[in-house]
């Protein structure tokens, strides 16, 4: 059966590598909906590409430079141009759309992502905020339509495989690994003058820019421990982390009798994007193959995290431990602060205190809905940024 796809985030990193891995298998996927925020050209070609039935755009004001753009590249297919939330809302629940891959940024497509999960479409989660924000809301939602939500995240997709070897209760835990980012081996003294043009600099992935600074400060790996908790239903005690700078191995599982389980591939967002979108069937590409030569790789190293001078691992795990709006608070002053980060409005080091500052004062009490998410982090996102003129006054 040919499976109809909806892309939230399609000109992102995520999104550009998904469609990399559709125009790989052309006769298994329809391109029904894309969504964007601004980057209109790639949209476009995208659009002239894929023949899409409907393509979501962030604000209105981009619904006609769009049109325009297609009209001028003789695009004559009918489609329609949506904007907003309502827009990506539509663009996941079309009945035409089997398979929903959730790449766009931050919670911009939360709501987009939660009436998929509700609609029973099934979702490829690339998206962490996802779960770290709305966790609870949208797994059982998820169990209540039947709607399965699969892992692209390299970690839990890695997970997701070992788990097909043995059952959730036979876990012992869970072991992810981190490349460990650029600043692995830079002493302490020297965060405070690092810019945002080394922290963009990975040494392994290509990402967007928020991710990228999440995987220098390692706040990346602590939501990734809130996702798990939610994707694989095991307490946080259950999941550990481990440096693992060749990014080889993308998981591990250690069973209770002790015997580990790993999943290794190169470091290619296409492996678990394609993984996801093919499940349960594991498939050949058209396209260029992405093998792992076992005699290049040579060695595989690993370490433990050095949580003094990367803090944001373990205000993931407290995050979680305590629950209810902590980890949406978490992550709203974590978006907060990478963009005053990359704005140069905060030092690296100061990521780290925002945050612990914002986890403070949420309050663990559950949501009861989306309206309840939406409002602590509108909240979160103002006490972050008065956290930040704070500490801006006392830089200069
Ligand atoms: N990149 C990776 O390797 C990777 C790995 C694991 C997980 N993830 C997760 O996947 C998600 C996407 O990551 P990414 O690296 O692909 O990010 P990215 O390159 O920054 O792409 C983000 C996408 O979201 C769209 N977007 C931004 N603002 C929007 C808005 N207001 N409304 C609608 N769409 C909007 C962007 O559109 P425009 O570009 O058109 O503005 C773009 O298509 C993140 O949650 C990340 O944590 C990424």
């Amino acid at each position: 059966m040919v499976k109809g796809l909806c892309i939230l985030g399609s000109t992102g990193s995520i999104g550009q590598n998904c469609l990399r891995v559709v125009r790989g298998l052309p006769d298994r996927f329809r391109v029904v909906s894309l969504s964007a925020g601004r980057k209109l050209d790639i949209l476009a070609d995208q659009a002239l590409e894929f023949k899409p039935k409907l393509v979501a755009v962030s604000a209105d004001e981009f619904v006609e430079p769009l049109r325009g753009l297609l009209e001028q590249r003789g695009y004559r297919e009918p489609v329609r141009i949506v904007s907003g939330s309502e827009g990506r809302i539509e663009a996941a629940t079309l009945p035409e759309v089997d398979f929903v891959v959730s790449a766009s940024h931050g919670i911009t497509g939360l709501l987009a992502t939660y009436e998929a999960v509700r609609a029973g479409k099934k979702v490829g989660l690339a998206n962490k905020e996802t779960l770290v924000v709305a966790g609870e809301l949208v797994t059982r939602e998820a169990e209540r339509a039947g709607a399965e939500v699969l892992p692209i995240d390299s970690e839990h997709c890695a997970i997701h495989q070992c788990l097909r070897s043995g059952s959730r209760a036979e876990v012992r835990r869970l072991i992810l690994t981190a490349s460990g980012g650029p600043f692995l081996k830079t002493p302490a003294r020297k965060f405070d003058a690092i810019t945002p043009e080394e922290a963009l600099r990975h040494p392994v992935w290509k990402m967007g820019g928020r991710i990228t600074i999440d995987s220098a400060t390692l706040m990346n790996k602590g939501l990734e421990i809130i996702e798990a908790t939610w994707l694989f239903r095991l307490k946080p005690s259950q999941i550990d982390v481990l440096i693992h700078p060749e990014s080889i191995i993308h998981s591990m599982i250690e069973f209770k009798d002790r015997c580990v389980l790993a999943q290794l591939a190169v470091a290619d967002m296409r492996i678990p994007i394609q993984y996801a979108l093919t499940y349960p069937e594991r498939v050949a590409n058209d396209g260029e193959p992405l093998t792992l030569d076992f005699l290049k790789v040579r060695r595989l190293t690993f370490r433990n995290p050095d949580v003094k001078r990367f803090p944001c691992l373990e205000l993931g795990r407290e995050a979680i431990e305590k629950g209810g709006a902590v980890p949406c608070a978490l992550n709203a002053a974590d978006e907060v602060a990478v963009k005053a980060f990359l704005e140069h409005r905060l030092p690296f080091s100061a990521i780290p205190r925002v945050i612990e500052k914002a986890i403070e004062h949420a309050p663990s009490n559950p949501f009861h809905s989306m309206d309840d998410v939406l409002e602590c982090d509108r909240e979160s996102r103002r006490r972050a940024e008065e956290t930040i003129a704070v500490f801006a006054r006392s830089f200069n």
